[in-house]
């Protein structure tokens, strides 16, 4: 019998082709669509496309790094097109650029091949692809020969950036090049239909795209994955609706950010990251400092318009229900609307922002002329704010203004909410003091975004009186020291009889050794397939995976392996792979998972001798901002879905994702992985990513990177210093719906140090906040080498690492991927047998749920 899950169908399957359409079905829901004088779509009788950018061929289907998933195939926004029937009339300007392109990667790989065979440092080449990743280099400008005569142009910027390097605000990143902006001027002179399309994973600098007449249309088609081109095409056609909204503020300058002078290494200190915007993070910092943004956050057009007109917003107990008619007004398109609720909350002890993000709801699609009715309900609770000085969750007296509109600068008052006097809605105690004297801003004297008629749209408002006995106080539990257990039964104690009840779980405990517990606390990256595998590909299990757990005790014991495996855009497994006559896998004929710059060879596909081919080819599906960017819980359950159909199919238990971080700052290296600068919307997709995965039997979601993962240069020794109120109100927010609403199986620490702390030592932040408060039941694991051992600079570093004997103390169950010395840390520096069995429970706990 085959030990390997993997299909030997060199084919692409049945699962493959479903999964795709899938993602072409529902990517457009996350597309957003920035401009539009009603260029787009494109009529159905367009022949001919002048198409140009960097991003003509070369799209990015998805960010770099451990989340770039190895799909067979990727449909470029050429091959879109070309498929939809259309001609592509530039191919000479493409060619020249691939050629630029092909020149620029051969003297990237020769140095990174030369840093490997003459540095005397096995890990250069990976820590060069890591420190000076790869990128496209900047476009040829378009002379007047290369517009060559066509119904329509159509530009594609495209962006990548990945962890271990946060993106700069230069021309290039974040701001266009000279030749970009010169190619983009030339192409809106000379042709009367003319779309820009964004492939990119977050921010860009818009203004020469909306300063540039005769630009058409500005599309931010996002980074769908694999089958991005059709998707692209689809739209531009409107064979389907782009009904996206943007999940994150896009300024109208970099600097129009706050903190944008200190983020990461713009001011040359990476060492210590102070978070001295406090809650005002994105549209909570734009509206309340008065900042006008160039799209604002929840901003996204369609091709047709909406009516949005509040029917009735009442209140019952603290539950308020608002009800809201959504009419499409337009003649021609169909499309979605999107409704958000927000609320401003009086000021009080407690400085408020302008307003926060509550609910929200999106409407079916609505035919020309067709209305449909939705329902948004919000608890008043969840309007409190956290008063350090209380310890408190609290709703301080006075008006709360529900507003409700299709952005975060474009709502209406629709009712307010009294609170006669000051309610404590949780009782809890702080426990994450920041380290250092914080200089948090303040909004008090600024002057906010407001519109005309704001101020007797308040005074008219319809106000619901709260009744005070609705909410009850919630006073959190913390637990003490683990308790120990001991068993002396004779006969040795499995997982199988734990599961069918001939001994509890406390039996089993109590006859496990401090060596058994330690081994199982710790992954078992020993070695990987072939001694070849490298950070994020250790799994001995299934080719390609970041990691295992151990499987020594699982003859004697039943204590199967669990298999983890990355994400977000997918499953990043390797996609082929080669095993001799003894089942042995041979690294020289596979290929591998990791390697983002595509800077190593390859093994030909085409493998000779007595060797049997596997293929695990995964569906890369858009990028978790394009995901948050649907506004949509079904889609992106369903996008979920898909990945748990893949890992069950191909023996994977826990996804290393979602990825949920706050966008804090557009330059964060992994923004594209991440949700949103909003914590509500990051919680509830990673719930619903969490809800479609969690279906299927034997896998699990593990959210990540907990917390404050918000900067990647110096990502493992960084040291984030936070008050308490922004760490619960923002960053830890969101891991708190995921966790309240789906219960995943797992999560992921983070690298960094928050407030002194390691995140992955931190008791307070695992065991008092996210297991007493919160309720997660689950499994919490490192990241990948949190506790040394793979460092990407050669310098000393201000704060050292995490330790794994720290790790079990502060209910950080697994060290991953693992090694000997973790082991042997955690057995030699006086962690209790207490402290390893409530470890040891949760990882038991979890392969009971996934291998039974
Ligand atoms: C990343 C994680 C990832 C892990 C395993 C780390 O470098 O930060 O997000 O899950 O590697 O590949």
């Amino acid at each position: 019998m085959s030990i390997w899950k993997a299909t030997k169908v060199a084919e692409m399957s049945a699962r493959e082709k479903a999964h795709m359409e899938k993602v072409r079905k529902f990517a457009a829901e996350g597309m957003v669509l920035l401009e539009n004088d009603g260029t787009l779509p494109l009529a159905a009788d367009t022949k001919k496309i002048a198409l140009f950018g960097n991003g003509a061929r070369h799209m990015i289907k998805g960010g770099k790094g451990s989340g770039d998933v190895n799909s067979r195939s990727v449909v470029g926004v050429e091959q879109g097109i070309l498929e939809a029937g259309c001609e592509v009339v530039s191919g000479s300007w493409l060619d020249e650029y691939d050629k630029i392109c092909t020149d620029a990667k051969g003297a990237y790989d020769a140095r990174v091949k030369d840093l490997i065979e003459n540095s005397g440092n096995p890990m250069a080449g990976f820590m060069e692809i890591f420190n000076n990743p790869y990128h496209d280099p900047d476009v040829q400008e378009i002379t007047d020969a290369d517009m060559a005569d066509a119904d329509a142009a159509v530009y594609v910027i495209a962006r990548d950036s990945g962890e271990g390097r946060d993106r700069k605000p230069v021309a290039g990143d974040y701001e266009l090049t000279d030749n970009e902006k010169k190619n983009i001027e030339k192409l809106a002179a000379r042709y009367d239909k003319f779309v820009v399309a964004l492939n990119v994973g977050g921010v860009v600098d818009t203004k020469a795209l909306r300063s540039t007449k005769g630009v058409g249309a500005v599309l931010l088609m996002s980074q769908a994955g694999n089958v991005i081109g059709t998707v692209f095409a689809d739209a531009l056609f409107g064979k389907s609706i782009p009904t996206g909204h943007l999940a994150m503020t896009w300024a109208e300058n970099y600097s129009d950010y706050p903190a944008f002078d200190t983020f990461s290494s713009q001011n040359g200190n990476v060492d210590d990251e102070y978070y001295n915007e406090g809650i005002f993070v994105g549209y909570r910092y734009f509206d309340s400092f008065g900042k006008k943004p160039a799209y604002p956050f929840g901003y996204g057009l369609s091709y047709t318009s909406f009516d949005i007109s509040v029917k009735d917003v009442s209140l019952a107990g603290e539950e308020l229900t608002a009800k809201v008619e959504v009419k499409n007004t337009g003649d021609k398109f169909a499309g979605k609307q999107l409704v958000q609720l927000y609320v401003s909350a009086p000021d009080g002890n407690v400085e408020k922002p302008v307003k926060e993000l509550k609910g929200f709801a999106k409407t079916k699609e609505l035919k020309p002329g067709e209305s449909d009715e939705l329902t948004i309900k919000v608890k008043v609770s969840d309007f409190a704010s956290y008063d350090e000085s209380k310890a408190s969750y609290v709703l301080e007296p006075g008006k709360y203004f529900i507003r409700i509109g299709e952005n975060a600068c474009s709502t209406h008052i629709a009712a307010a909410v009294e609170v006669a006097g000051e309610i404590v809605t949780q009782k809890l105690a702080n426990k994450m003091k920041v380290d250092t004297d914080l200089n948090e801003i303040s909004a008090k004297g600024a002057t906010p975004l407001t519109y005309d008629g704001e101020e007797s749209e308040k005074a008219a408002a319809k106000v619901l009186t709260l009744d005070a006995g609705a909410i009850k106080t919630v006073v959190a539990e913390y637990e003490g020291a683990p308790t120990e257990y001991n068993c002396d039964k004779a006969e040795k104690i499995t997982l199988e009889d734990v599961k069918s009840g001939k001994a509890t779980m406390e039996d089993l405990l109590g006859q496990l050794t401090r060596e058994e517990m330690a081994d199982l606390c710790v992954g078992t990256a020993r070695g990987g397939f072939g001694g070849t595998s490298v950070i994020g590909t250790a799994s001995a299990v299934v080719p390609g995976a970041a990691g295992d757990t151990s499987s020594k005790m699982a003859t004697d014991r039943g204590v199967h392996n669990l298999v983890l495996a990355d994400g977000p855009a997918g499953l990043r497994l390797t996609p082929y792979f080669a095993v001799d006559e003894e089942n042995q896998y041979i690294p020289e004929q596979s290929a591998m998972a990791f390697d983002f710059a595509g800077t190593f060879e390859q093994p030909t596909t085409d493998i000779h001798g007595e060797v049997t081919k596997y293929y695990q080819y995964c569906t890369a599906i858009p990028i978790a901002t394009m995901l948050a960017q649907t506004w949509n819980m079904d889609v992106i359950e369903e996008a979920g879905d898909i990945v748990g159909t893949e890992m069950e199919e191909l023996g994977v238990n826990l996804w290393l994702a979602p990825g949920m971080n706050i966008q804090k700052n557009p330059l964060c290296g992994r923004n594209f992985e991440y949700y949103s600068e909003d914590p509500l919307l990051a919680g509830m997709c990673a719930a619903a990513d969490t809800k479609g995965v969690q279906k299927h039997k034997g896998c699990g979601t593990t959210i990540k990177h907990f917390a404050c993962n918000n900067q990647e240069d110096n990502r493992m020794h960084t040291n984030a210093h936070v008050s308490e109120r922004a760490l619960r109100e923002i960053y830890l927010k969101g891991f708190e719906v995921a966790v309240r609403q789906s219960q995943p199986l797992s999560i992921m620490t983070s690298y960094n140090l928050i407030n002194g702390i390691h995140a992955a030592n931190n008791y307070d932040l695992l065991t008092a906040i996210c297991r007493n408060e919160w309720g997660f039941e689950g499994v919490v694991m490192t990241d990948w080498g949190t506790t040394g051992g793979i460092e990407m600079e050669q310098r000393t570093f201000k704060y050292g690492c995490s330790n794994a004997a720290d790790c079990v103390r502060s209910g950080n169950d697994l060290t991953m991927p693992g090694s000997d010395e973790d082991v042997k840390n955690i057995l030699d520096n006086g962690v209790t047998r207490a402290e390893l069995q409530a470890c040891t429970r949760r990882i038991l706990d979890c392969v009971l749920k996934c291998r039974y």
